[in-house]
């Protein structure tokens, strides 16, 4: 018997995508048994929600899942369906790799940064009002508790996988408030960690500064707006989205996407680069304890991407999306 893990398909490039990962860690030798649904577009007819109930029941289920991208109708009155996952399954902790690989092209050489953003609350928490025709007002909500979750999470995955420093970013010199207890707590959880070094810095500034010397950083940990901007602008120092994976992780679930959205320009056309997700479901065989499996994979996208005989087209590449999954599925057998 395996893990039993809930693989929502998405829509846009989701199907194809998670195609590919699902080859890919049946390949690898880990113990997967697949929950398999339909989300988004398709399945809005049906259920009338991108995101129907019993999809939610099976992550409850079996605590774990792998999502592909769903695309969010705008402005329909539709909260996008990673919101909705994240607060109705308490997912508080987002993390995003970033690190620079070997034979893709990027502007920087030594990136290997971990962002932790936290999930739950801030300007998402979608707490908002017109107070007349012409103000509208959005309320920024911190807790001590979810900051403090957040901020110890990092640390912990700081010791586990020996990194040395952890970056609390913040605006707590206009947002005294709010900011300021974010950054009050960090300070406080830190006190428990000697052994990490911990620094805190301005969001503006730590724009500037990952832009100049990202390899001055290890393991950032922020609210969930400044986390969403940073992330993104991150995964453009290693050559963009299609790298990026991730993982959201509550206490009692966890679910692991790619960064990138359904990309609805190259839909359908074997054209998507599947890294990020083969990615996140590394991060899914790790959180599982199937490590070698993991790690294997792991190898295997390094040395295909090192290599550049089969890249997709948003690395400069022409190679279809099957084309790069079967080069990493043999090297898995090498
Ligand atoms: P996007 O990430 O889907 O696409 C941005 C650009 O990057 C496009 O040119 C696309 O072709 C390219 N791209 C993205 N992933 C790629 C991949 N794996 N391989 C090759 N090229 C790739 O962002 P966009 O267009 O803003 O969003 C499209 C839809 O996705 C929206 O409805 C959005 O709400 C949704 N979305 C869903 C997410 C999720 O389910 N986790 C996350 C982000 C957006």
């Amino acid at each position: 018997m395996g893990h039993r893990v809930t693989l929502i398909k998405g829509d846009g490039i989701g199907p194809e995508v998670c195609k590919a990962a699902r080859k890919v860690v049946d390949e690898s030798g880990a113990h997967i048994d697949w929950e398999v649904f339909d989300a988004g577009a398709s399945v809005m007819d049906e259920y009338g929600t991108p995101i129907p109930e019993h999809i939610i029941e099976s992550i409850k289920k079996n605590k774990v899942a792998l999502k592909g991208p769903v695309t969010t109708p705008v402005g329909k009155g539709f909260r996008s369906v990673n919101v909705t996952l994240r607060k109705s399954l308490n997912l508080y902790a987002n993390i995003r790799p970033i690190k620079t690989y070997a034979g893709v092209k990027s502007r920087y050489e030594n990136v290997d940064l971990v962002i932790f953003r936290e999930n739950t609350e801030d300007l998402y928490a979608g707490i908002e009002h017109m107070v007349n025709d012409e103000i509208a007002e959005s309320i920024k909500i911190i807790s001590k508790k979810a900051s403090a979750n957040i901020v110890r999470a990092a640390f912990d995955y700081a010791v586990k996988n020996g990194r040395k420093k952890v970056t609390a970013v913040h605006k707590a010199n206009i947002m005294k408030l709010s900011d300021g207890l974010f950054l009050r707590t960090a300070q406080e959880v830190a006190k428990e960690y000697s052994n990490i070094e911990f620094e805190s810095v301005i969001v503006d500034a730590m724009s500037m500064k990952l832009v100049l010397n990202p390899e001055n950083y290890d393991v950032l940990v922020m609210p969930n707006l400044y986390g969403d901007i940073l992330s993104d602008m991150a995964s453009g120092l290693i050559g963009g989205l299609g790298l990026v994976p991730g993982a959201n992780i509550g206490e009692n679930a966890a679910v692991f996407e790619s960064a990138h959205g359904s990309a609805p320009d190259i839909a359908g056309q074997n054209k998507a680069n599947p890294t990020a997700i083969i990615l996140s479901a590394v991060m899914m065989l790790e959180y599982l304890g199937e490590t070698e499996p993991a790690h294997k994979i792991e190898k295997a996208v390094e040395e295909v991407l090192k290599e550049g005989k089969y890249l997709t087209g948003d690395l400069g590449g022409n190679a279809t999306t099957d084309q790069y999954t079967d080069a990493i599925v043999s090297k898995l057998h090498n």
